[in-house]
């Protein structure tokens, strides 16, 4: 079947259920919650869907753990609810996106139940190697999120393998048996309807043979022997001649640790396997990697990680456009200014909705949610929090590391949707499932609504300038003022069309810089934050400009 590559034109909103918004009163968020408010999304512009996993799952990582993959979670409704959405979504000519979790299973999948029985077919849909409770562990790799990536099972009496949490343990993608199940998942979900995956963590599906030890130093010991390995383009080009080839699909891959270059070997419009990637590199200007290597925000790295992708994969593979996800704290409260949440909101909105690709937007971020900062660390819930914060920074005060717990958790941004001023931000009638951010009262939905120069009506009116605009979508991207501290300039141009953007990133008036060969008294000023014609700009004022 042709693929349209629809994708190209459309606006993608994530839903990460657990937080969004509760439909029946039970304090968790659920599909009858997105039912309510679909119209919503879809008058941000946004016309399609990506649901974080909403499957049936114990929730030892927010239902990143899987228990089983054709059936949805009843807490979130079940199947009922589910065609339902997806139906919401069709009549309102929007998209609707699965997240697919193959890298691993809940431990409480019927699979690895039965592997670790030994029970046939599923003897070796896992990665098991033998040895004794307390002896050396198969190999030196660490798991992402909880200590060493091995651990013990009494009833199969071997190791297995999880490069994430204990109740997670990694599937054996070598197994053509377990290659078969994820076709099986994936033509379940489109033959219903689901327009595509965002595929979790799919860069890690296969590990070098021998599971070879990893040097001393390394943060995540074992990452260069299965991220990006030996048959990796082997199985995702088996998935898309098998599966999405016969669907006017979309696939979208998460991938930690990807350059550019790498990236098109996977995305390469021509010979590549699936359609974008989710890069990290964009989530790194305040940081070393991982959010749990806070560093000062600096502009030009941000700059630097948004022009790299931008001009390597022009003419050849799509941008996925995104500066929020349920990975990563608030982005305001990271590269923006809490003090300036209004103006330096739309600024991070302006600094990458014009750019080249399909932009996502995170529940809460057209808002401006910020991030939430617990007083007692008891109260996270996340796994990969509760396990760092026991864990690191012991000799520092317990203030100290529940404040660096504040820049790091993914809690920070895992909160509920803050819609009114009600009780609980209007998320649910019932006790919420996890703290509601204490400003809610100042930040919310219906508040926004009501205002026409709020950070909500400002996502929409430039989301929809950027559907409206040629430029947005095809134009030659380029960056200037490269070395700037303070401000982000790119134009984007066709033979017909001519835009600029201008973003100060700084909380003190800068004068604007102006590129050579752009007369703004023939421009048309299409966009901005601010009520100024002069040529300083305010704390985070942005300016978009059309000819
Ligand atoms: C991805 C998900 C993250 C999850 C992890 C393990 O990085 O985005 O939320 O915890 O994979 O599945």
């Amino acid at each position: 079947m042709e693929r349209t590559r629809w994708y190209k034109d459309m606006v993608f909103y994530q839903i990460w259920p657990r937080s969004f918004k509760d439909g029946d009163g039970d304090g968790m968020g659920d599909l009858w919650g997105v039912l309510e408010k679909l119209d919503y999304i879809q008058s941000l512009g946004c016309d399609g869907i990506w649901f974080s996993p909403i499957y049936p799952s114990p929730g030892a990582d927010c239902g990143y753990d899987i228990a089983d993959y054709m059936d949805i979670d009843p807490q979130f409704g079940g199947m009922e609810a589910f065609r339902q959405v997806l139906k919401g979504c069709h009549d309102r000519g929007m998209k609707l996106i699965m997240d697919l979790v193959v890298n691993h299973t809940s431990d409480e999948h019927d699979w690895f139940q039965k592997s670790r029985r030994r029970i046939d077919p599923y003897t070796d849909y896992y990665i098991w190697r033998p040895g004794t409770p307390d002896g050396p562990l198969p190999n030196n790799w660490d798991s992402n999120f909880e200590g060493k990536a091995w651990t013990w099972d009494e009833v199969r009496g071997e190791w297995y393998l999880h490069l994430f949490a204990v109740k997670q343990p990694d599937l054996n993608m070598d197994n053509q048996l377990v290659r078969e199940e994820v076709k099986k998942i994936l033509r379940f979900w489109l033959d219903m309807g689901v327009d595509g995956f965002r595929e979790d963590v799919i860069t890690y599906i296969s590990k070098k043979d021998g599971l070879p030890n990893d040097h001393i130093f390394p943060i995540y010991k074992g990452m260069r022997h299965y991220n990006h390995g030996p048959r990796i383009h082997q199985y995702l080009a088996e998935f898309k001649r098998d599966v999405f080839d016969h669907y006017d699909c979309f696939t979208l891959a998460e991938a930690p640790l990807v350059w550019p270059k790498q990236a098109l070997k996977y995305i390469d419009e021509t010979s590549g396997q699936i359609d974008m990637m989710i890069q990290f590199q964009c989530q790194c200007a305040d940081c070393l990697f991982t959010d749990y290597l806070p560093t000062r925000f600096s502009l030009r790295r941000m700059k630097k990680a948004f022009s790299d992708w931008q001009n390597k994969l022009a003419g050849r593979a799509w941008n996925m456009l995104y500066i929020e996800n349920h990975d990563h704290p608030r982005i305001i409260s990271r590269y923006g200014s809490e003090k300036y949440w209004v103006e330096s909101g739309k600024t991070l909105a302006v600094s990458y909705l014009f750019q080249q690709g399909t932009p996502f937007l995170y529940q809460g971020q057209e808002i401006g949610m910020q991030n939430w900062r617990p007083e007692d660390p008891e109260m996270y819930e996340d796994v990969q929090t509760r396990y760092n914060y026991a864990h690191s920074n012991l000799k520092k005060s317990p203030q100290e590391r529940l404040e660096k717990m504040w820049r790091s958790s993914r809690d920070s941004a895992r909160t509920p949707v803050q819609w009114d001023d009600t009780e609980n931000a209007g998320f649910t009638t019932g006790k919420p499932w996890f703290y509601v951010n204490p400003n809610y009262k100042e930040i919310n939905v219906a508040a926004q609504e009501a205002d026409p120069d709020s950070l909500l009506n400002f996502y929409r009116k430039a989301i929809a300038l950027r559907k409206e605009l040629e430029v947005v979508r095809h134009g030659t991207y380029r960056e200037h003022f490269r070395r700037s501290k303070t401000q982000y300039v790119y134009s984007r141009e066709l033979p017909t069309q001519r835009l600029l953007v201008i973003c100060s990133f700084s909380d003190r008036p800068q004068k604007m810089k102006v590129p050579k060969g752009f007369d703004l008294t023939t421009a048309q000023r299409i966009l901005s934050t601010h009520e100024n014609d002069t040529s300083i700009l305010h704390p985070y004022e942005s300016r978009v400009y059309l000819w």
